[in-house]
C-alpha cells in the first residue's frame, strides 16, 4: 500500500519557520511509523532528522506527535493510523531540527528529583531484601523509559515550562516508595515547591500519552498525598 507521510520539517540553517512536506512511500500494514520514516530518509531525503535507537519501544528516543497524539514511532503501526499519517516534533519543546527536540531541560528536571537510590547505611554482606508486596508498591513507575511523551502532552507544562512535569514525578515516585531508599524526604521537599506536584491539574493527558501504560496521574496524586502526610 502507499502511504502519504506528512512531516513538519525545520532546518534552522535554511528555514525561517517550520513547514509541512509530504512524501508518498510504499509500506506494509504491519510497518511501524519508524519504518516509514526510515524509508523517507533512506530512499527520498537523507537530510530528514529524527532520533531512534532500539526500534522496540525500550529506549524512549523516538517519541513524537503522530496523527495528533504523542506516541513512539517504533510502536505505532501503519494499519492503526491509515494511509495519511502526519508527524511533528513533541509539542512544548524547542525544535533543534525536523523531529529532534531539545531534551536538556527535560533531563535537568529528571536529575533534579535525585532519580537514584539514596542509602547511607553500611554496605550489607548480601543484597538488601524487600518483600514482593513492598516491591509491588512502585512497580508501575519502574517502567518509565524517559520518552517525554507525558510531559510534552501536559497543558500545565505548556502554560508554565518551569513545572517539573509528570516524567520527573514518575521517576521520583519510583524511589520515594522504595522501602530500601532513604531519600524520600528530600525528594518530597523538592516536589513540594511552586514548580512541583501542585502544578498538576489532574488533566490526565500524560496518562493517555504514556507508551508504557503507566498510571501517571495516580503516581502524581500518591506523591502529593505523601507530601501532605509528612507535613502533617
Ligand atoms: Fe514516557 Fe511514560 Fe516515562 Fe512519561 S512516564 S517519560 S510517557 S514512559
Ligand atoms: Fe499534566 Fe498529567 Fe497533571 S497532563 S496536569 S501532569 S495529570
Ligand atoms: Fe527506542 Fe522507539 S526507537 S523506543
Amino acid at each position: 500500500m502507499q502511504v502519504d507521510l506528512r512531516i513538519l520539517r525545520y532546518d534552522p540553517e535554511r528555514d525561517k519557520k517550520p513547514h509541512w512536506e509530504t512524501y508518498r512511500v510504499e509500506s506494509a500494514p504491519m510497518d511501524r511509523v519508524l519504518d516509514v520514516l526510515n524509508a523517507v530518509k533512506w530512499e527520498k531525503d537523507g537530510t530528514l532528522t529524527y532520533r531512534r535507537s532500539c526500534a522496540h519501544g525500550v529506549c524512549g528516543s523516538d517519541a513524537m506527535l503522530i496523527n495528533g497524539r504523542n506516541r513512539l514511532a517504533c510502536k505505532i503501526r501503519v494499519d492503526q493510523l491509515g494511509k495519511k499519517i502526519s508527524v511533528a516534533p513533541l509539542p512544548g519543546f524547542a525544535v533543534i531540527k525536523d523531529l529532534v527536540v531539545d531534551m536538556e531541560d527535560f533531563f535537568a528536571k529528571y536529575r533534579s528529583v535525585h532519580p537514584y537510590q539514596i542509602d547511607e547505611r553500611p554496605m550489607p554482606v548480601t543484597e538488601r531484601l524487600q518483600s514482593p508486596e513492598d516491591r509491588a508498591r512502585y512497580d508501575d513507575t519502574t517502567k518509565c523509559i524517559l520518552c517525554a511523551a507525558c510531559t510534552s502532552s501536559c497543558p500545565s507544562f505548556w502554560a508554565k515550562d518551569t513545572y517539573v512535569g509528570p516524567a520527573a514525578i514518575v521517576q521520583a515516585h519510583r524511589f520515594i516508595f522504595d522501602t530500601r531508599d532513604e531519600g524520600s524526604d528530600e525528594r518530597l521537599e523538592i516536589l513540594a515547591d511552586a514548580d512541583g506536584v501542585w502544578r498538576c491539574r489532574t488533566i490526565f493527558n500524560c496518562t493517555e500519552a504514556c507508551p508504557r501504560g503507566i498510571d501517571i496521574t495516580r503516581a502524581i496524586l500518591e506523591v502529593s498525598s505523601a507530601i501532605v502526610e509528612r507535613s502533617v
